[in-house]
């Protein structure tokens, strides 16, 4: 594994950790917690992750966030060295499960860090997918990305699986680059 590895662009859908937990449909004494499908990481081990180690000095990162996590994404974009630019929205045509509103869509933060020129190509913000599996995202967020910056330097954060032209982290893909914590007492590979 190379270690040198610094990418311009950078696709996040980090694992969020959140403090509430769903209660599954016709089963009342059954809640449903994301850790169920994959382990969690809090606000301050996310900020806590070695990102400078493989972004480029000019980078934009896109962030995926849900709408209880709003405020977070926001401090992680800018802990991790970027500046907030604009958000796209993945409308997911049905309503799913919610507390205040049944929610229907989740944000991609854009942020960018020293010089990187807004597309030539610019795209509807809103991308129109049907929801399918649990926390699985549109392909079209790959292609929309490979047509606004077509020969930057790419890695997705927490994917799933390896896109081709892309580089990968996560703990359910083979990775091509070593994603550390900053300070020992926080751990982050798990
Ligand atoms: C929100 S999911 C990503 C979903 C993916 N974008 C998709 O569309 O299928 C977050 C991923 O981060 C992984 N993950 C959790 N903790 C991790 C860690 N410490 N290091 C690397 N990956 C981790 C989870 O197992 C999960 O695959």
């Amino acid at each position: 594994m190379e270690h040198h590895k610094k990418y311009n662009v950078i696709l996040a859908d980090p694992p969020w950790k959140y403090n509430f937990a769903r209660q599954i449909k016709d089963r009342p004494n059954k809640m449903q917690i994301v850790e169920t499908h994959y382990p969690t990481m809090n606000l301050s081990e996310l900020k806590n992750l070695n990102i400078e180690s493989i972004i480029d000095k000019n980078c934009v990162l896109f962030l995926w966030v849900t709408s209880p996590k709003l405020d977070n994404g926001l401090e992680l974009l800018k802990s991790w060295g970027f500046e907030y630019i604009t958000s796209m929205v993945w409308d997911k045509i049905n309503m799913g499960m919610g507390y205040w509103t049944r929610v229907q869509h989740e944000f991609i933060l854009i942020g960018r860090r020293g010089k990187v020129s807004p597309p030539r190509l610019q795209r509807s913000s809103i991308i129109n997918i049907k929801r399918f599996g649990h926390s699985k995202k549109p392909k079209e967020i790959y292609e929309i990305i490979e047509e606004m910056f077509p020969k930057l330097k790419k890695i997705e954060l927490f994917a799933r699986e390896k896109r081709e032209g892309w580089d990968c982290f996560g703990n359910e893909v083979e990775s091509d680059v070593q994603l550390i914590a900053k300070s020992k007492t926080q751990g982050v590979q798990k």
